[in-house]
């Protein structure tokens, strides 16, 4: 369990656009590795955290629901991005974009699992932070937390079914600064070499044999620098996909 002694303090930490936060965890998600960009951001020394659950950085703004997706995700095998909102051992709140993957043996079998995140543009986090803040209150609003977490569940996908997104698709939108804020149900053009709107979900890239290299920079979807490059594969193309655009974004973070 994460420690209960630290609340929120509502001060934000942020870290440079060049800089990514690495930590990789086991099968249970203990942590086996962490860089000094997440210790720095965390407030932690490496002693403090291998060994411990991921959850010690937990913030009590995540809607658990976002966790659900996350490990279901993961536990299929399948790459996940999302935007996590994380709390520092001093309160401290910091913003990413998580590129989560399974690491596999030579063999192909997962051995843990790995997360490489990137700071996020300052629009992208307050559309999420409005989305996130009502699964969350869903969440609280019911005495079960299965009912909660089963609410904000069906909520999240009619959210995103309203969008004609998945929550993959929803993520990137907001990365290339497509979406708009997450009450818009509008204007949701279809993201180029994303199949979005077909139901497809999550199409990652062929899991990499090479668990102990770090995660592809190319693959993580680049935000507020300008130009986005996103790069994914396609399970029906059978190839990557490239999506390069030109973005304005007033990161001001
Ligand atoms: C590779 C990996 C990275 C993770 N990164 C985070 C993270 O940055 N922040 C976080 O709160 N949970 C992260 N998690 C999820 C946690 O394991 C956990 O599910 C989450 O904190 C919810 O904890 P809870 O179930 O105790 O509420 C990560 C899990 C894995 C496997």
């Amino acid at each position: 369990m994460r420690r209960t002694a630290v609340q929120p303090t509502g001060i934000e930490r942020t870290f440079a656009d060049h800089e990514i936060i690495v930590t990789k965890t086991d099968m249970k998600g203990l942590l086996t590795y962490a860089n000094d960009v997440f210790l720095r951001l965390s407030v932690f020394d490496e002693e403090d955290v291998i060994g411990k659950p991921h959850n010690i950085i937990r913030h009590p703004d995540m809607p658990r629901v976002v966790f659900k997706l996350l490990w279901d995700t993961l536990r299929e095998g399948r790459e996940i991005f999302a935007y996590v909102v994380n709390m520092a051992s001093d309160g401290a709140e910091y913003w990413v974009l998580a590129h989560v993957t399974p690491s596999r043996d030579a063999s192909g079998r997962i051995i843990g699992y790995h997360s490489s995140r990137r700071r996020p543009d300052r629009a992208a986090v307050n559309a999420v932070k409005e989305l996130y803040g009502r699964l969350r209150a869903e969440e609280n609003r019911h005495r079960s937390p299965s009912d909660g977490l089963d609410a904000s569940w069906r909520m999240l996908q009619e959210e995103l079914a309203a969008r004609g997104r998945t929550y993959e698709e929803f993520v990137f939108d907001l990365t290339l600064g497509a979406a708009g804020t997450a009450t818009t149900t509008s204007s949701h053009a279809p993201v180029p070499g994303t199949a979005a709107g077909d139901g497809r979900r999550n199409a990652g890239p062929a899991p990499s044999a090479d668990h102990t290299a770090s995660p592809s920079r190319a693959n993580a979807p680049r935000a507020g620098t300008g130009r986005v490059h996103v790069t994914t594969n396609a399970a029906r193309h059978q190839k990557p996909i490239k999506i390069v655009r030109n973005v304005t974004s007033g990161r001001n973070a």
